[in-house]
């Protein structure tokens, strides 16, 4: 298929280059830093920099708006497009009604973590689909499906669960980690050490949920020890806030 991108960030970035590797072309890109455009065009064959979003001459079946949530809105307002194109978004918090004022509009949300630095692999991502009309919708399946085999219809009041479940998952977790991080270098450790139980801590959740799976002191109702390590982060108040609260909500779980 023919695919123009609106964006140069993590998604676009990633999304272009395995569309380009599963076959399909990227026609045009269009990015707000008209630099940045042009290095990230050179990612794509024979891919051209447009200088606004004014697709109404592009040959592109499909235009995949991928910038930042707050941006979709100005981005939408100033698009022009072509009356055979399909226009799509990759947001997992917007619904499909900002697209409203284009007749073939969907959504193609990739439920995975992407970021410039890290490759990964797409062919069991879920995406998330939802279109304005058939015809949209079964192009934008077609285009999901050639990279990956986990492709689902979902509507915009899903997607918003599913978003706020991926935020606990993904985005709370990950800053989790960075807390461990920081207190392990700071102690000139490494949170190499914790890979083996980080590791552990996912596959477990998965394969038997995550209730079932919950250890460590607030779990086991250790009142010495939760005391213990709040002391130890008597420097770091926004970390022992985190720690506090988590704690009193395991708490609640297990022991109420
Ligand atoms: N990252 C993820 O893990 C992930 C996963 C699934 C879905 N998504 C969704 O995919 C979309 C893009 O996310 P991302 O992670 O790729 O974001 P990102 O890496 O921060 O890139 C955002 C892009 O939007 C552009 N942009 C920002 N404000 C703009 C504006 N006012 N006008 C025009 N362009 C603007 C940025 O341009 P500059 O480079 O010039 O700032 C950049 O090209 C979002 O809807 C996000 O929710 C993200």
């Amino acid at each position: 298929m023919k695919v123009s991108l609106i964006g140069s960030g993590n998604v676009a970035d990633q999304l272009g280059c395995a569309l380009q590797n599963a076959g399909h072309e990227i026609l045009e890109v269009y990015s707000r830093n008209l630099e940045k455009a042009q290095t990230f065009s050179q990612r794509f064959i024979n891919c051209k920099v447009i200088t606004d979003v004014d697709f109404s001459n592009s040959e592109a079946e499909i235009v995949l708006i991928a910038v930042s949530d707050n941006a979709i809105e100005s981005v939408v307002e100033r698009l022009k497009l072509s009356d055979k194109t399909i226009i799509a978004h990759t947001s997992g918090s917007n619904s499909l009604d900002i697209l409203n004022r284009f007749s073939k509009a969907g959504v193609f949300y990739p439920l995975q973590t992407f970021s410039k630095e890290r490759k990964i692999d797409l062919s069991n991502a879920p995406f998330c689909i939802e279109a304005s009309n058939s015809e949209a919708f079964n192009l934008l399946s077609e285009l999901a499906t050639s990279l990956s085999n986990n492709v689902h219809p979902i509507n915009s009041d899903q997607r918003k669960v599913i978003h706020l479940a991926a935020v606990f998952a993904c985005n709370f977790s990950n800053h989790l980690i960075s807390i461990s991080e920081k207190l392990l270098n700071d102690h000139r450790m490494d949170l190499y050490l914790l890979k083996p139980l980080m590791e552990e801590t996912i596959q477990k959740a998965i394969a038997v949920g995550a209730e079932a799976s919950q250890t460590g002191p607030a779990k086991r109702g250790d009142e010495k020890i939760t005391h213990q390590h709040l002391d130890f982060l008597k420097n770091e108040p926004e970390i022992q806030k985190i720690y506090q609260q988590l704690s009193e909500a395991i708490t609640k779980k297990y022991h109420a």
